[in-house]
């Protein structure tokens, strides 16, 4: 089965993205699946490479970047579909088989590089359009999630163009003290500030609309940060429940991949019995309420009375050496080889 994995790209969490590609390049049953490399780069240059050199690494993950060397085959963006097919080889019979795209944030995990296989008639693992869109945007998830009777967190959405619901003194009235201000369409906690004050509240939203003409502001949930892995497409399954404990004011970007002792991950989270299974459940519904198909990792508050909260879900999660997916379903029973089998599989059904 010849499998194209697709990496990088153009959003925020590119540099994610290359190094979840590398671990699912590494992990991936080379007896089974003949993988093509296409990644991304930061213009939208699409490149193809032959061999598994496609990383400049170094020993700082942050300076991991995508090798020039890779022939450009470029789907220069508005180029259209047919340099896709080129790039597939689909015209000819020969290519590719199966998309796996390892691509986090806009431009990847939202529904455009999901459309746009669609057109392509190609198969791919992870959730469709609608899904992918919807996973996406904060605010559309967490109406959803609300339209279903799915707990979650208080917000408020404002739009660069009409910021009436960004009012310090409204929103805290709403939702209290401290306050989370967002990007709606961003990924691994990029543009998002904790805040307690106007004047920090201020500079988050300018900080959150450098990343979206659409921001939220959410209640702060203290509790537990919980995470739950869900696999399928009619019949999902819930994996075991991971806990992280961010070591800084909130699990942000540098505290998931930059600072090594960021966070402590425990898998599984020590839970009740009773307590994991109704979040496992809730996981399972979320993943369906919002049209996901293949994977998604659902993320959780637990509040001090033992309630679940549903913060996020993420269509493509992380596959870091540091993230939680693969790990809870390595927990789970699960390799990191067979759960990529698992969804390719699962992307061809
Ligand atoms: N958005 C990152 C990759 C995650 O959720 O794991
Ligand atoms: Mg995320």
């Amino acid at each position: 089965i010849r499998v194209g994995i697709l990496f990088g790209g153009k959003s925020a969490e590119h540099e994610v993205s290359l190094q979840s590609a590398q671990n699912i390049i590494d992990a991936i049953d080379k007896s089974k699946y003949d993988v093509t490399l296409i990644g991304i780069d930061k213009a939208g240059h699409w490149r193809l490479y032959d061999s598994s050199r496609f990383l400049l690494n170094s020993n700082d993950p942050r300076r991991i970047t995508l090798n020039k060397t890779g022939r450009e085959v470029a789907l220069v963006p508005g180029a259209g579909v047919g340099q896709l097919l080129e790039i597939t080889g689909r015209k000819s019979g020969a290519g590719i088989d199966v998309i796996f795209p390892v691509l986090h944030g806009p431009y990847g995990e939202d529904g455009t590089v999901q459309g746009l296989l669609k057109l392509a008639d190609l198969p791919f693992v992870g959730a469709g359009v609608l899904g992918s869109a919807v996973g996406m945007d904060k605010d559309v998830t967490k109406r959803l999630l609300r339209d279903a009777g799915i707990p979650i967190a208080g917000f408020l959405t404002c739009s660069k163009w009409d910021q009436a619901a960004a009012r310090f003194d409204e929103a805290v009235q709403k939702l209290g003290l401290p306050l989370f201000v967002k990007p709606a369409n961003a990924g691994s906690s990029v543009g998002v500030s904790k805040v307690v004050n106007e004047e920090q509240f201020t500079a988050a939203l300018a900080e959150a609309f450098c990343f979206d003409t659409k921001v939220l502001i959410e209640e702060c949930i203290t509790g537990r940060e919980l995470e739950c892995a869900v696999l399928g497409n009619e019949a999902p399954v819930a994996s075991s429940i991971g806990e992280i404990a961010a070591q800084r004011e909130f699990y942000s970007y540098e505290a998931k991949y930059i600072d090594e002792a960021g966070a402590v991950l425990t898998i599984p989270a020590e839970l009740p019995a009773a307590a994991a299974a109704r979040i496992q459940a809730l996981a399972v519904r979320a993943f369906q309420t919002l049209c996901c198909e293949g994977m998604a990792r659902v993320d959780f508050f637990l509040t001090k009375d033992n309630q679940a909260v549903v913060n996020e879900i993420n269509t493509i999660p992380g596959f870091t050496a540091v993230s939680m997916y693969p790990k809870l379903w390595e927990v789970s029973g699960i390799s990191y080889g067979e759960l990529i089998d698992k969804l390719i599989q699962l992307a061809l059904e």
